[in-house]
């Protein structure tokens, strides 16, 4: 112990030769900031660490470190900071058009801020021999990011730092960029010579590891009698650090969900006392779909039209934000089989009008559109000499079943069963996978393995008929297919050979070369508020495993129950403390808020973004949920709440 007090009474920002934070946006692959100068930015960030054999002594020694500073009062609250210059976007003449629109709605939303809260916390253990770093973490890109930052902080090449992160138990996007406890991990094991495993409690979540930002978001709308969107005009403000700049796509709802001849958007952020915000379930698209979902209703209700008709008429025939056509857009089949299979032609429109006991009963409906992004991926794929094959890519499984799914899709294009599938994943040696983020990764690293698996294939069929001594000698390549690890003619399977004996005769395994992907193209008087059902049907085109993917997609609804009803973090806005800082008081929603919720998917296959014919689900599943339910609240209450939460208070 005496040791660690020594070192850490001698090490400070003075002395530590890491390199000063350049002041630029320092997003992934950018210095972090931590232990450089003697500036606190934000309540709660670190300012000393203390090493101790056991996690009791550092706790208890951790308490005896005396602080003094000066005061600055911070600027914490959205309303209170100055706005940085806007991005902006227009088309058509907004002003003309909401002078001329018979119908006008003035709207402002405010969404909280809101923190992750995955089940496992964030937890580094760091180990140096010599001058290469090792470090086990809870990340979500283990090599772009975790591998690529590091190096930036500690000033060494790529090559000298490897990561491992082979299960994260729950991120919600904030495993998404290296935080500064994994640095301080890497620099305190550095100093020390010694590995160093360093684990953030609940409480410290809640100041460190990025938020969802808050949002002001004001909504005017433009409608003609037909209910037909003239004009829409967005004036968004969204919070940020003082040291960078986080923003994200909140304003593509807005743009080309529904036919508007006219939009213009203005989107700030605003740079306030708190650590830089990161991505958190659907991230920005959850906001746009929430406003604008909630206006859609609203303005269903102004005119007397069926919130789904009202949608149909204002279904787009292209993406106005780029006069590009839809690959395929089957959101009216959507409603029509959300419609069906829920009842909506059973719900009286009128509000308040349907009661069940003491309780008002209600539906509400909305819908979500989330980009969908293919970037390219790499995979390893390699058939082994027992004819079992290992496939690897250093992407992540935070949940979603990226072991099972990877591991299905890998067995069906070798033609091997699924246990001679040995699929790994979550290690900076394997290729590098962007990542794990959005609804990409069963897209962009499925088609890798796929196509990896593929090219495996064909060699090994390649293979055997180069070789005199195969039973397939001289057969055409076409004529040849591969089942249960067996190669064989489609006519004649008995004239085959399994991949086992081919191998072994050969010298080498095939497809040792990592492949890389080439897309193809491109309670009524409590104000008591609980969700009885919910149904969500989506255009998610093809479905790997039917589990995974209800497992996505009730986690959305779930999520969503959250974001609607529940969770907020709460600033005490004199110095910056998220007060709720614990699971107790930080609302999440427990098995008794969820009941019963079901998920229809469209099918089919979607061929364009990627050979897999998959679109993915992450992210998708949780944008139309909480405007879904601000709706029903409507239907039960008469009451439109704005702000989220939709809070016990709010409606009392
Ligand atoms: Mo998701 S917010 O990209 O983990």
């Amino acid at each position: 112990m005496r040791a660690y007090w020594a070192w850490s009474a001698t090490r400070t920002h003075r002395s530590l030769p890491y390199e000063e934070n350049t002041g630029s946006n320092n997003l992934p692959g950018e210095r972090i900031r931590v232990f450089q100068n003697d500036r606190v930015l934000f309540f709660g960030h670190p300012i000393a660490v203390v090493v101790a054999e056991t996690m009791e002594a550092a706790q208890h020694s951790a308490r005896l470190v005396e602080v003094t500073y000066d005061e600055e009062s911070p600027t914490t609250e959205l309303e209170d900071g100055t706005p940085d210059e806007p991005t902006s976007y227009a088309r058509g003449d907004v002003e003309a058009a909401l002078a001329d629109a018979p119908i006008r709605l003035d709207l402002t939303d405010n969404l909280s801020r809101n923190h992750h809260n995955p089940m496992e916390p964030h937890a580094t253990i760091a180990r140096w021999e010599g001058d290469k770093l090792t470090v086990w973490d809870k990340t979500q890109w283990v090599g772009d990011g975790a591998q690529a930052e590091l190096p930036a902080v500690f000033g060494f090449s790529r090559d000298d730092v490897r990561v491992l992160s082979p299960d994260v138990g729950g991120a919600f996007g904030s495993g998404l960029r290296t935080w500064l406890s994994t640095v301080i991990a890497a620099i305190v094991a550095r100093e020390l010579d010694r590995t160093v495993k360093l684990v953030l409690a609940r409480r410290q979540l809640y100041f460190n590891n990025g938020f969802g930002p808050a949002y002001s978001y004001q909504l005017t709308v433009g409608a003609d009698r037909q209910g037909r969107l003239f004009a829409t005009d967005h004036m968004v403000r969204a919070e940020t650090s003082s040291y960078e700049t986080f923003s994200e796509a909140v304003l593509s709802a807005g743009q080309m969900k529904y036919s508007t001849p006219n939009v213009r958007q203005d989107y700030r952020t605003v740079p306030l006392a708190v650590n830089t915000p990161i991505w958190m379930r659907g991230p920005g698209a959850a906001t746009g779909d929430h406003v604008i979902e909630t206006a859609m209703d609203e303005l269903a209700y102004e005119m007397g039209i069926d919130p789904i008709e009202l949608r149909r008429r204002n279904e787009p025939s292209e993406d106005e934000s780029s006069g590009l056509p839809f690959f395929t857009r089957r959101l009216l089949e959507c409603y029509d089989v959300g419609a069906r299979e829920f009842g909506w032609g059973q719900r009286d429109p009128e509000p308040a009008s349907m009661r069940d006991g003491d309780w008002q009963v209600a539906v509400g409906m909305a819908s979500a559109l989330y980009h969908i992004a293919v970037p390219p991926a790499p995979a390893r794929v390699r058939l082994r000499i027992d004819g079992t094959a290992l496939v690897e890519s250093a992407t992540s499984d935070m949940g979603p079943g990226t072991y099972t799914s990877m591991t299905q899709v890998a067995a069906d294009a070798l033609g091997i069963t699924l246990d001679d599938v040995d699929f790994r994943l979550g290690d900076s040696v394997m290729p590098a996978t962007p990542p794990r983020c959005g609804p990409m990764t069963m897209a962009s690293v499925g088609s890798a393995v796929q196509n990896g698996a593929d090219r495996v294939r064909r060699e090994a069929i390649d293979l055997a008929l180069n070789d005199p001594v195969s039973p397939l000698h001289g057969a055409d390549s076409a004529d040849v297919a591969v089942r249960r690890g067996r190669l064989q003619l489609r006519d004649d399977p008995s004239r085959g050979e399994s991949y086992r004996a081919l191998l072994a005769r050969a010298t080498a395994a095939p497809g040792s070369r990592p492949p890389g992907l080439h897309p193809a193209r491109g309670g009524d008087q409590l104000g008591l508020v609980r969700v009885r059902r919910m149904l969500g049907v989506y255009d998610a085109a093809r479905i790997i495993n039917p589990r995974l993917a209800d497992s996505q997609a009730i986690g959305g609804m779930v999520g969503g129950i959250g974001k609607a009803l529940l969770e907020h973090t709460v600033t005490d806005h004199r110095d910056g403390r998220n007060v709720n800082a614990n699971l107790a008081d930080y609302l999440v929603p427990v098995n008794a808020d969820v009941q019963n919720l079901k998920a229809i998917y469209q099918g089919g296959r979607d061929d364009y973004p990627d050979p897999i014919g998959v679109r993915g689900l992450g992210e998708v599943v949780i944008c139309g949920v909480a405007p879904a339910i601000a709706n029903a609240v409507f239907h039960a209450t008469g009451r439109r709440v704005r702000d989220l939460p939709i809070t016990v208070d709010s409606l009392l």
